[in-house]
Order: structure tokens, then sequence, then C-alpha cells
């Protein structure tokens, strides 16, 4: 049997994404193991969910450090002494260092809650309906050094409909991220990423489907 991808998770928040990869993992539809989830936040409701599925879990409180570089060194020696071999940011909320970048090159990727490059940032899902666009979605990419602007590995679409609040909005969006970042995982852990510079190809893809989508739908 092929050795399973070895995860580092890094959150800051509810960890509803690295649920999903745990479900994953769990129903043997991801070939992948968590070496360990790290937060920048004791408070983290991921940490729970985490503890409950006995998986090793580091808390690194940003306020204990007097530097990004310092919180940085502190993080890439955890995630080097774990053994990863990609680094998952799932709602993590800390810009990370040139050196994070280097130490893991071409091996982090983070889940964002809007169409990249529309509204990179924060505040996403309020920035998408007050321009009034009538389509949203998240974006799996690879983290490069600014924000938000690594090459696309995979997105869904979600229609943003008229009486939309950013929380509707954001659930709406959150339940395609729990379907699209195990699957990016996936590619990964299976070899199925073929990089050329900016242009993510993804090897053997079982359903093609091109169809146009359109909101509000088209008359007849
Ligand atoms: C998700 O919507 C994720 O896309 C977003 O934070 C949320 C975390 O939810 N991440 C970012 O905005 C990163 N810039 P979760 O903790 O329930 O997975």
């Amino acid at each position: 049997m092929a050795e399973l991808l070895k995860l580092g998770i890094l959150i800051s928040g509810s960890g509803s994404n690295l649920q999903s990869i745990i479900d994953h993992i769990e129903k043997g539809t991801l070939p992948a193991q968590i070496k360990i989830i790290v937060s920048n936040s004791p408070q983290a409701y991921g940490l729970t969910r985490a503890k409950k599925h006995g998986i090793t879990c580091a808390v690194l409180n940003h306020h204990d450090f007097s530097s990004r570089d310092d919180f940085d060194r502190e993080l890439i020696r955890i995630l080097q002494n774990a053994g990863v071999d990609l680094i998952v940011l799932a709602g993590f909320m800390r810009i990370l260092t040139t050196s994070f970048l280097r130490a893991f090159d071409q091996k982090i990727i983070n889940i964002h809650p809007a169409l990249l490059p529309a509204f990179p940032g924060t505040h996403v899902q309020q920035q998408a309906l007050d321009y009034g666009v009538k389509f949203s979605g998240c974006t799996v990419h690879f983290v490069d050094e600014g924000v938000d602007t690594g090459p696309i590995i995979i997105q869904s679409v979600v229609p943003v409909h008229i009486d939309d609040t950013a929380e509707t909005l954001a659930a709406r969006i959150l339940k395609e991220e729990h379907k699209i970042y195990p699957q990016a995982i996936r590619y990964f852990a299976e070899g199925r990423i073929i990089k050329n510079g900016r242009h993510i190809e993804i090897k053997n893809i079982k359903n093609p489907d091109h169809a146009a989508i359109h909101n509000p739908p088209l008359d007849g």
C-alpha cells in the first residue's frame, strides 16, 4: 500500500474544514494522516474536535511571541518535527513569513471563501454582497508570498441570493469548502497535481463537467 500523505493542519477557529478532512480520512476517501494540528488561538473549537479524534495538537499563541519571525520559527520547528509532507491552512488567520514559505516550498495550501482573484483578504462574504456579484464560492490554492494570490488548484461556485446576509452566504460557501478541500488534498496525495507556473493541471479527472451556470437562471 502507498504511504499516507502526512498532514500538518493549521487552524485559528471553528475547524469545520478540519472536521471535513478528518471525516474523509476516517471514511477512507482521503489517503492521508494528520500528524499534527496547530492553533494560534487557545480557544479555537477546532482543538476540541481534534481531541475527540485523538489527534496530536499544539497551541502556539502568537501573543506569546515578540515577532512574526519568532512565531514562525517555532511553527517550522513543530511541523518539521512532526515530519509533515503538506501544510493545510484551514481557517488559519495569520500571514506567514518568507522563511516559513521557504521551509515548506510548494507544500502549503489554503482555502479562501471567495472566487479568487476576487475578494482576497478578510470579511470577503460581505465584500461580495456589497459589490453585488451573482456568484461567489471558494478557492483552494497554493500559498505564495502574496495575500491569497497563489496558483489555484480547485474552485467551487455558489449563487448569491438577493436576500443573503454575510452569514447565509458564508454557510452556503462553507458547505462547498467541505467538499473541495478534501478533494484538493486527495489530488496532492495521489500525485495528480502538475504545476506549470500559475497554471495547475489535475491528472485523471473522473467526471469532466463543463456546463455553464447562470444566476438568475435563464428564462425557459
Ligand atoms: C473558512 O470559511 C475559510 O475559508 C476561512 O475561514 C473559515 C474557517 O472556517 N479562511 C479564511 O478566510 C482565510 N483567509 P473553519 O474554521 O470552520 O474551517
